[in-house]
């Protein structure tokens, strides 16, 4: 039987540390408030005009090219999966390909989204592939560049304290050792509430959604009578430009979505959450892992976070701890590896790796 398996893992994040006490700067926060409601001390920020995503992406695919033994030209397929990329379009798929100098291979490039969920979503994606037999060595991706695109004012501050900047990175090849690899994924999401935790401008809605939703938003779309406009100088003005979210509704909705899909994971494998020798959740909240780990029963040695030093990182934020914790010698040969992620969308999934 032919399963995936992770070959190789990578992850960059870049040397600009910004404090709590930097933030505090420019906005009315403060480094007690941020490390209480979210065990956030510092994130990482890109230099400016120097680094992207797609840059940051390219810089984890390289180590994790490199650990799984093969060359920049074995790669026969990408995923890149991102909230903040480079481009409206094209996608950091195809840029990412080409800042690695392998664009002479022509090979498939996906762009996905699914924001925090991002990384679950493309292993599963991958994982088909590799078990199909299309595909033998794909490059799957996770990265963000917020920093470019965050209100760094006390209106913002609720959003833009918890968000850094980062990439991840995995090779996955499929493998025919007995009971090794993706064991499963599991994928969710429901519409219901996409605006509660959203980047809506630019964008082509022309208010559409919240004219239904009986909301009365004012977004100065321009009254002609062809075409339109994705951002409009009223967005600017007004600050619609930003992320936006209602913290304490996501936060709810987290911590029950989080434990369900990793017990669906478990319950389809036969296996129970004592069996896990490492969850690696989406690092959104230290305060939401931590209440995932009460209630899966875990011990502390059995969740990895990381979210102090780097914020969340979004589509990033699994495959760089997950990288983190395999290179401090915590994920092993045999262990069973459960990655699990909520958010925008919302959008959620888990996934069963026997490593
Ligand atoms: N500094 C100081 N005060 C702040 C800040 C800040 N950075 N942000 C908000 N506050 C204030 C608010 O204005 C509010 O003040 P008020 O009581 O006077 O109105 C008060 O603090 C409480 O605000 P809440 O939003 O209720 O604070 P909460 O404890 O919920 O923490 C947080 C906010 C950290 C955002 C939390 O709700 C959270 O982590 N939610 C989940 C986030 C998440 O998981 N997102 C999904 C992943 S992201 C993605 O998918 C893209």
């Amino acid at each position: 039987m032919i399963r995936s398996k992770i070959a190789g893992i990578g992850h960059y994040v870049p040397e600009k540390a910004v404090s709590n006490n930097d933030l505090a700067g420019v906005m009315d926060t403060s480094d007690e408030w941020i490390q209480e409601r979210t065990g956030i001390k510092e994130r990482r920020y890109g230099k400016k005009h120097k680094e992207t995503t797609s840059t940051m992406g390219a810089r984890a695919a390289e180590i994790a090219i490199q650990r799984a033994g093969i060359e920049k030209e074995d790669v026969d397929f990408i995923i890149f999966a991102t909230l903040s990329p480079d481009y409206y379009f094209p996608g950091c798929g195809v840029l990412m390909q080409r800042e690695l100098g392998i664009t002479k291979t022509e090979i498939g490039a996906l762009d996905i989204r699914n924001q925090c969920s991002g990384f679950v979503y493309g292993l599963s994606i991958a994982d088909q592939f590799i078990k199909s037999g299309m595909y033998k060595n794909i490059l799957l991706v996770g990265a963000e560049m917020h920093s470019m695109g965050l209100e760094y004012s006390t209106k913002g501050r609720n959003v833009t304290v918890i968000f850094g900047d980062g990439a991840g990175a995995a090779i996955i090849q499929p493998t025919e050792e007995a009971d090794k690899g993706v064991l499963t994924t599991k994928l969710h999401s429901d519409g219901t509430y996409a605006e509660k935790l959203a980047f809506i401008n630019p964008g082509s809605h022309g208010g559409y959604h919240f004219d239904k939703m009986g909301e009365e938003i004012d977004f100065g779309y321009p009254d002609q009578e062809f075409g339109g406009i994705f951002i409009t100088q009223q967005m600017i003005d007004n600050d619609m430009h930003y992320p936006n979210m209602e913290g304490q509704f996501v936060f709810k909705l987290a911590v029950q979505k989080f434990p369900e899909v990793i017990m669906e994971a478990l319950n389809e494998t036969g296996l129970q959450p004592s069996d896990i020798n490492m969850l690696v959740p989406h690092q959104a909240n230290l305060r939401i892992s931590q209440f995932v780990q009460k209630r899966m029963g875990l011990r502390d040695d059995q969740v990895w976070n990381n979210i102090q030093k780097y914020g969340n990182t979004t589509a990033a934020s699994i495959p760089i701890a997950l990288c983190e914790a395999w290179e401090a010698g915590k994920v092993k040969d045999g262990d069973l590896v459960c990655l699990a992620a909520f958010g925008s969308g919302f959008t959620w999934g888990s996934a069963l790796i026997r490593w």
